[in-house]
């Protein structure tokens, strides 16, 4: 296997706007549902917020050179909806806006390519109200908000994405609840599903007006590399049930512009899809200049029975499942090494997940837009953080998308989680996902080890053998 990689790959780091800009009642931002989520008492872990999360929208400066001196060449970072679009209608604020073009002028300052995702999470408080994502509504307000910004920064951005794991908008927002707006309606959660495939389409429609001709449109999943315990008949098929809801449910409209039968029969006691009409389906099959896979560890499935009942699927606590219609699927830890989110630490997922859409959309470059892992991580006496454990993981996953590569993957990319230990959604500032330690008293920001490792593999290309630190 060769350990260098392809000349011309992006190698970067990602955030996403909630979790680090703070600054939530500036400049006329008005509160998104995760403002009023994190407000709300035991929704989040110690009564956390993103109030004030890393202060990047005053440290933006800051933050863009320490990109620069760890040599990245690219930055995943989201732009806050309500913070461009207080109301979640009508123009922009120019204010609002100003932010980013200072952040993208920076980072071209320093050579560092924009990727800019338009939706991580951040809906308008104002839209929920309105009824949320499981309106269809919701779907042409995102087009009209991808608009503005596409207008705004298409001078100086190449790289769009649409929306971060709707996945995690639609199940974990709307039917376990663990994340906002908090509401546990699988029916609901399946027509918010619909309605951010429909708010893709449209927002790639509008994007490609707009745009210029050399844009790149994009979207990031978090696609679930699901395995099933045994090869029993019944554990294959609660695989392909947790595939449908998984994957498939998004792949299906976007890639090859239809739903999967099978989720509509696994669902049909939940909803009939009436909200699906005919003429999306052509909407969200828009052609894509890449696809953006999130990975942290795979999943475990069999067929639930007295012996299996648990559901450690690892996406928080809540009495209600993000998995409608597979109340007979049960989730299992896999066993060896886990992370401090307890997550696995299994790169073959990775690989797998490389392998099968370069097999399922040939021709279609893929971008690993999100992969890291959570440990916790102090300075020492001598105030140096060292995280072993993350040089190792990350090692294991770049290794992996190398042995990808080799077998026929186009693999363009490599977003590391996070640039900085920031507001990690419903387990607030407990979980460090930072290549760069950020003391939360004095916002001070120290590269750990691994930013260090990953700062020689930028700067080389070239995939260490072993994982020093
Ligand atoms: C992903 C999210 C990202 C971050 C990581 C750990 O699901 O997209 O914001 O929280 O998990």
């Amino acid at each position: 296997m060769s350990d260098t990689f392809p000349p011309g790959f992006l190698w970067g780091t990602a955030t996403a706007a909630y979790q680090i800009e703070g600054a939530a009642r500036e400049n006329g931002r008005t509160p998104s549902i995760w403002d009023t989520f994190s407000h709300t008492p035991g929704k989040v872990a110690r009564g956390d917020t993103g109030d004030i999360a890393v202060d990047h929208f005053h440290r933006r400066a800051e933050d863009v050179r320490l990109m620069a001196d760890l040599g990245v060449n690219a930055y995943r970072f989201s732009v806050s909806w309500p913070r461009v679009q207080p109301t979640g209608r009508g123009p922009a604020i120019q204010r609002g806006l100003d932010f980013y073009r200072a952040l993208v002028d920076d980072l071209l300052g320093h050579g560092i390519e924009p990727v800019l995702t338009l939706y991580h999470w951040d809906l308008p408080q104002e839209l929920e109200a309105a009824g949320g994502w499981p309106e269809r509504e919701t779907a042409y307000r995102f087009a009209e908000y991808a608009r503005s910004v596409g207008e705004a920064l298409g001078d100086r951005v190449q790289r769009w994405t649409t929306l971060n794991e709707p996945w995690c908008s639609a199940f974990l927002g709307y039917a376990s609840g663990v994340h906002a707006p908090g509401r546990t309606d699988p029916a609901a959660a399946l027509r918010a599903a619909h309605h951010l495939n429909l708010g893709h389409g449209l927002a790639g429609q509008v994007l490609r007006s707009v745009l210029p001709a050399d844009a790149r449109l994009s979207v990031s999943l978090n696609p679930s590399a699901v395995r099933a315990r045994t090869q029993s008949p019944a554990d294959l098929d609660a695989r392909r049930r947790i595939d449908a809801l998984a994957n498939r449910i998004f792949t299906g409209p976007m890639l090859n512009g239809a739903y999967p039968e099978d989720l509509f029969a696994d669902t049909a006691r939940i909803t009939d899809w009436s909200f699906v009409h005919a003429a999306d389906l052509a909407t969200i099959r828009r052609p894509l200049d890449s696809l953006g896979i999130n990975y942290y560890a795979p999943a475990v499935v069999s067929a639930a029975t007295d012996e299996f009942a648990g559901r450690h699927d690892g996406h928080g606590e809540s009495e209600h499942s993000p998995w409608p219609g597979a109340d007979s699927v049960a989730f299992h830890q896999p066993p060896g090494e886990l992370t401090e989110m307890g997550w696995s630490v299994d790169p073959s997922g990775l690989y797998d997940l490389l392998m099968r859409y370069t097999r399922e959309a040939p021709g279609l470059p893929l971008m690993v837009t999100e992969n890291g892992a959570a440990y916790a991580d102090r300075p020492g006496a001598d105030g140096t953080v060292h995280d072993p454990d993350r040089i190792r993981y990350l090692h294991g996953h770049l290794a992996a998308v190398r042995r990808a590569i080799d077998d026929g993957a186009d693999v363009r990319g490599y977003f590391l989680w996070s640039l900085l230990d920031n507001f990690e959604w419903a387990y607030g500032y407990g979980k460090r996902f930072g290549a760069v330690h950020v003391d939360y008293e004095t916002q001070r920001r120290t590269p750990k080890s691994s930013a260090l490792w990953y700062a020689r593999l930028a700067g080389t290309g070239v995939l260490p053998e072993v994982p020093v630190g």
